[in-house]
């Protein structure tokens, strides 16, 4: 839900979900810096507080374990109501903390970054890192409810930003062109809080759409996997070099990846690709790889949850709002695409 403020709708929230115990999950940034919209709030000064390190890196099986630890050591049932408030990081891994603990228990999910708002926070799917590998153990498993509040994204870098905008134009890229370019023609160098807030809310409503239809990800869902089977390449093989990429980033550099498989396998029209590439390669530079990389990021890509046996599966457009599931590229193709991201983003 859209929060105007977000002290009272966080007590509507709770108030409105039967609990005993309520915890609070952050991360050390958001600790600092959201907590305090919400901590005077009645209902969450009695709350126990659990607070892990941030970044993505951290969301591992030991902070997954240090949240079951303090929901074990500070008397957590099955009743209990966990409070997920940060990024993707946070609400991915306190999710799956709450899918788990005890065989499952309620959560609210308030992100705090655009990125959390458009995408992580919604749609229940929850989980950890793991093996080097992004998202590789999880759960769908739902929250109660998801509450937006665009107070927090005043403060936000411009790379969290346009990290969260990347979603947003995968969003635009699978359901219509007038989104698409109401979002290409968006100054992102002088940002208008209020038209972001609209779009995002558009975004989201089209994630929610597609997720209603299909929570468990058989079908029509796979559409939100548009860039991310590079992306979450890219993101491994960035981890592994010690070099991470912040992972709207990734999502954008897949995009440009994938919309070159779709405009081979699939006919996208070549028009809409370079338009779309322009925008990406003007606000979000390059991740660099060169030729060499290429075997590794594909061994990297085998491993994709997506994949059935070791065919690379990939979501297609063929053209903006027709999505093409289900997709195999080979090799070849694919290190061709490579090749098509390197000149795009000028390496
Ligand atoms: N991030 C894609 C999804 O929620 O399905």
């Amino acid at each position: 839900m859209k929060s105007n403020n977000i002290g009272v709708d966080v007590e509507k929230a709770i108030k409105s979900i039967r609990h005993d115990k309520i915890f609070i999950l952050t991360d050390k940034n958001t600790h600092i810096h959201c907590y305090q919209f919400i901590k005077n709030t009645p209902s969450i000064s009695e709350a126990k507080l659990i607070t892990i390190p941030a970044d993505d890196s951290n969301k591992t099986i030991d902070n997954l374990s240090k949240v079951w630890e303090e929901l074990t050591h500070n008397g957590a049932t099955r009743h209990s109501l966990l409070i997920n408030l940060g990024g993707g990081m946070v609400t991915d891994l306190g999710g799956f903390a709450a899918a788990t603990f005890k065989r499952g228990i309620k959560y609210i999910n308030i992100p705090t970054t655009l990125l959390g708002a458009v995408d992580a926070a919604v749609g229940g799917k929850t989980g950890i890192n793991f093996a080097g590998f992004k998202n590789e153990i999880g759960a769908f498993y739902p929250s109660e409810q998801v509450i937006i509040s665009t107070e927090f994204f005043h403060t936000l870098s411009h790379e969290a930003i346009l990290s969260g905008y990347a979603e947003m134009i995968k969003h635009a890229l699978i359901h219509s062109s007038s989104d698409l370019d109401k979002l290409l023609t968006f100054p992102l160098d002088n940002i208008d809080f209020s038209q972001l807030n609209e779009l995002l809310f558009r975004s989201v409503g089209i994630k929610r759409g597609i997720v209603d239809q299909d929570p468990f990800e058989k079908n029509i869902r796979k559409a939100l996997n548009l860039g991310h089977t590079t992306a979450h390449a890219f993101e491994s093989f960035a981890i592994a070099q010690q070099r991470p990429i912040p992972h709207g980033y990734a999502v954008a550099w897949g995009i440009i990846v994938e919309l070159y498989l779709s405009l081979r396998i699939c006919n996208f029209p070549q028009d809409k690709l370079q338009k779309t590439i322009r925008f990406i390669q003007q606000n979000y530079g390059a991740f660099n790889i060169g030729c060499d990389d290429y075997e590794t990021l594909f061994e990297i890509a085998k491993h994709d949850k997506k994949n059935q046996g070791d065919k690379i599966n990939f979501t297609l457009l063929s053209a903006i709002g027709n999505v093409r599931i289900d997709q195999i590229a080979e090799k070849e193709l694919i290190f061709e695409a490579f090749d098509f991201y390197r000149d795009s983003v000028g390496l």
